[in-house]
């Protein structure tokens, strides 16, 4: 089985009950951070690291909308295929539900409402997908442990525990939502037990790697942001960030398109016909500006 590209699985269910009555009548996954869906983020992220079959996976009541908004992913260069949670039964679910559509692959697993931005974060993802044993984490200093998975580092950042929502920690190394797995992944989900809370962890999962002595952490520095987006003000800090920085360079964070153009996955072309609307929006403006100041990617 070694040798198979990585594929992606992007969890996007749950019901988002601490954002209500936001999410009653819409996925988190599908409301604005700034200037587009925070699944935008979440997507991208796995585009960086080059991965480019992705399973989105999502409550049964939401489907339509993701497809809807995603569609086959052809637009962007990329395979998207589609699965249903019925319910939220935990992340490392997600794994067991992605099986059939992984056929033996490694996998990056990410949750749809997390948003990474930061020096060396393609140079960072792209090492981690490019290990072929074990599974990779990464780590990320936070205020607020206690809301996380947590994992406790040696003087090496070597992992020594790794714990779901700690009611005390000495650690303050939350882990993000994002995970890379070897193959052995879906089997390794399949053989958990439930939480207390009802759940299958992926803080277990990862418990198991470690006690395997296959789990690496990527320890990310000063230079990083890392947002959950899953109460109120967190998304509303989250889209302040986007705001702040994108209006400072000028630039788009978590932008599909642009990533796939840079990438060379699609032409200036097929950007430009696949605008729903007109100019009116400043993120079609941008896409324009964007292929304009990149003509070297015209294929
Ligand atoms: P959570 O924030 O733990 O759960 P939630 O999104 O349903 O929100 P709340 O706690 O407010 O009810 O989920 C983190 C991410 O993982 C989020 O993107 C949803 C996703 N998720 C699933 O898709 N299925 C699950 O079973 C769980 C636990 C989470």
């Amino acid at each position: 089985m070694k040798g198979k590209l990585r594929k992606g699985v992007l969890l996007a269910g749950g019901n988002g009950t601490r954002l209500h009555p936001l999410t009653i009548g819409v996925s988190k996954h599908l409301l604005p951070v700034y200037d587009k869906p925070m699944i935008y983020y979440s997507l991208s992220l796995l585009m960086l690291a080059d991965v480019r079959e992705i399973l989105v996976i999502t409550c049964p009541k939401n489907q339509a909308n993701f497809k809807d908004l995603l569609g086959d992913g052809s637009q962007w260069g990329i395979q998207l295929n589609y699965a249903i949670q019925d319910e939220p039964n935990g992340i490392a679910e997600a794994l067991i539900i992605a099986e059939d559509f992984l056929d033996g692959a490694p996998s990056c697993l990410v949750l749809g409402d997390n948003l990474l931005y930061g020096h060396s974060l393609t140079m960072h993802l792209k090492k981690a997908g490019a290990q072929t044993e074990g599974a990779t984490i990464l780590a990320c200093h936070v205020t607020n442990p206690s809301a996380y998975g947590v994992v406790d580092l040696d003087g090496n950042d070597k992992p020594i525990t790794i714990t779901e929502k700690p009611s005390k920690t000495t650690s303050h190394n939350a882990v993000p939502g994002i995970y890379f797995y070897d193959e052995t992944a879906p089997r390794k989900a399949a053989s958990l037990t439930r939480s207390s809370r009802g759940e299958l962890e992926i803080t277990d999962l990862n418990r198991i790697y470690l006690e395997q002595n296959q789990l690496d952490v990527c320890l990310l520095n000063q230079g990083f942001t890392w947002f959950d987006t899953g109460t109120h003000a967190s998304l509303n800090e989250a889209s302040d960030f986007i705001k702040a920085v994108e209006k400072r360079m000028g630039l788009k964070i978590g932008c599909p398109e642009e990533i796939a153009y840079l990438k060379r996955w699609v032409t200036a072309e097929a950007i430009i016909a696949n605008m729903q609307t007109n100019l009116n929006s400043d993120y079609n403006k941008y896409l324009q500006y964007m292929v304009n100041q990149n003509p070297d990617n015209h294929q």
